[in-house]
């Protein structure tokens, strides 16, 4: 028997854009996060470079579907709704790779899916399926193409951002609200982008210049960061074979979204000697950073209400021998856990939020979301606001921080909690450093700014 076929496909094993397939069709059937599912079909063995490709080509595939969706109309007399789900599937992915894949020949891309539409399918729809995409493979900058035939329709922005830029229709017309056309354009776009990843130098047991020779970071940028983060991080475009460098396991370098790292450097601004409480706190990327900055002086109490993340947390903290952080499994909204007469300096609230700011990471977020998610999500964010108060000293410091765009979590969400708790009031000026984004004392972190996540964060203060 070959058993280089897959006996319930009919082909060949190893083929990536198979397991690409199946990536996609679990994600579209079962809703689950792309990553959690992408994760459970990868394996560790996969060398780097099928891993990459199958990331690209599913992530690539689901962050543009709704575009995907309007060129294939263009192109398919049936409709899509009415389509095989299989056959939708290879040909969203075959579109995906014709616009952004150039590497890859446009007659393999078309071969490829030809066949696997009459493994998966019927041979009758690999004929479709390769009718369909010859014509596309055969006109050039096919991307473009689209892209003008959605600007020709003249629709309202709303309309016209969902379908150019792939989001839903209710997320372009809230952000609409919100931001108005320009900055709803570029937020569209620049989420669209591949993420950078910052790598943050655990100082003091690691130091910029060794960092940069191990990591062979010559490319490694910093000039736009925030001056008191620049000197600390390094901005890549992608891991590459710095994934198994040691000292990401031991904790010397962490890689850590900016935008985290600036509601802790700049909101919390956690001191020598400081007792913080962190809430919502696993994996404890943030517990890390207010640790290295308090010079692990002081004590941090880091509260989740995942027990299995609360393991990992504790297992990682002691092998990389964290310092003195207290693990504590709890729902931020009771802290039944903690002895209720302790006081803390400050707090930080890791909100659960809708997560839009994370859409470049993980653009399911975009259609996994619903807007009646929002008010939901920022109710429970003030409960757990409204918990955390009690443990707040007086004169304490308690900052706000969510990792989305999205007002009715953030700046509407502190609005109510300040008028529920008049003994509360927003900290101080915003920092020099990012008084050329905001002139208000809080800051929302547009994605744009740093190449980061988008966030908000926030800091109040007691009397
Ligand atoms: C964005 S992550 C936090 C990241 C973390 N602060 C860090 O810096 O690594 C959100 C975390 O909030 C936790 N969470 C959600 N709801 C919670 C609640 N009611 N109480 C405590 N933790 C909660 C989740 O388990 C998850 O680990």
């Amino acid at each position: 028997m070959d058993t280089s076929y897959n006996p319930e496909t009919g082909l060949k094993q190893g083929n990536d854009r198979l397991t690409a397939y199946q990536i996609i069709a679990a994600y579209l059937e079962t809703k689950q996060p792309l990553k959690t599912v992408i994760n459970a079909h990868l394996d560790d063995s996969m060398p780097r470079i099928k891993r990459n490709f199958i990331y690209n080509l599913t992530k690539g595939t689901i962050k543009y579907l709704l575009f995907l969706d309007f060129g294939l109309s263009q192109f398919c007399k049936r409709k899509l709704e009415k389509m095989d789900p299989t056959v939708l599937i290879l040909l969203r992915m075959a579109a995906y790779q014709l616009m952004f894949m150039q590497k890859v020949p446009a007659y393999s891309i078309v071969d490829q899916a030809v066949e696997m539409a009459k493994t998966l399918s019927h041979p009758k729809t690999a004929n479709f399926v390769n009718a369909v995409l010859r014509r596309m493979s055969k006109i050039e900058n096919l991307y473009q193409v689209f892209f003008s035939r959605i600007d020709a329709l003249k629709l309202k922005p709303e309309k016209r951002f969902s379908l150019a830029y792939s989001y839903p229709l209710w997320l372009t017309s809230y952000w609409l609200d919100c931001y108005g056309i320009k900055e709803t354009e570029k937020l569209c776009t620049t989420l669209n982008r591949n993420p950078f990843l910052f790598i943050r130098i655990n100082e003091p047991c690691m130091n910029r210049s060794k960092a940069a020779g191990m990591l062979n970071l010559e490319e490694a940028e910093s000039a736009e960061l925030p001056p008191a983060l620049a000197v600390s991080n390094f901005k890549v475009s992608s891991l590459k074979e710095m994934a198994c460098c040691p000292w990401l396991q031991e904790g010397k370098l962490n890689i850590q979204d900016l935008s985290s790292q600036i509601a802790v450097k700049y909101f919390l601004q956690p001191q020598p000697g400081d007792s913080v409480l962190d809430l919502c706190a696993a994996p404890g990327g943030k517990a890390l950073l207010a640790n290295a900055l308090m010079e692990r002086k002081g004590t941090i109490v880091s509260v989740d209400i995942s027990k299995k993340k609360v393991e990992e947390m504790k297992k990682h903290f002691r092998k990389i021998d964290a310092g003195p952080v207290d693990i504590l499994c709890d729902d931020a909204a009771k802290l039944g856990a903690l002895d209720q007469g302790m006081r803390f300096d400050r707090i930080f609230v890791d909100a659960p939020c809708s997560a839009l700011g994370t859409i470049s990471k993980n653009p399911d977020v975009k259609y996994n979301r619903k807007k009646q998610d929002l008010a939901r999500l920022a109710a429970e964010s003030m409960q757990i606001l409204a918990r955390a108060r009690h443990f707040l000293k007086s004169g304490g410091k308690l900052t706000y921080y969510t990792c989305t765009l999205s007002p009715i979590e953030n700046q509407q969400l502190i609005q109510a909690f300040l008028r529920a708790y008049p003994d509360f009031s927003v900290c101080g000026s915003i920092h020099r450093d990012l008084k050329k984004f905001t002139d208000r004392k809080y800051l929302e972190i547009k994605p744009y700014y740093f190449d980061s996540e988008g966030g908000f964060a926030c800091t109040l203060k007691k009397d």
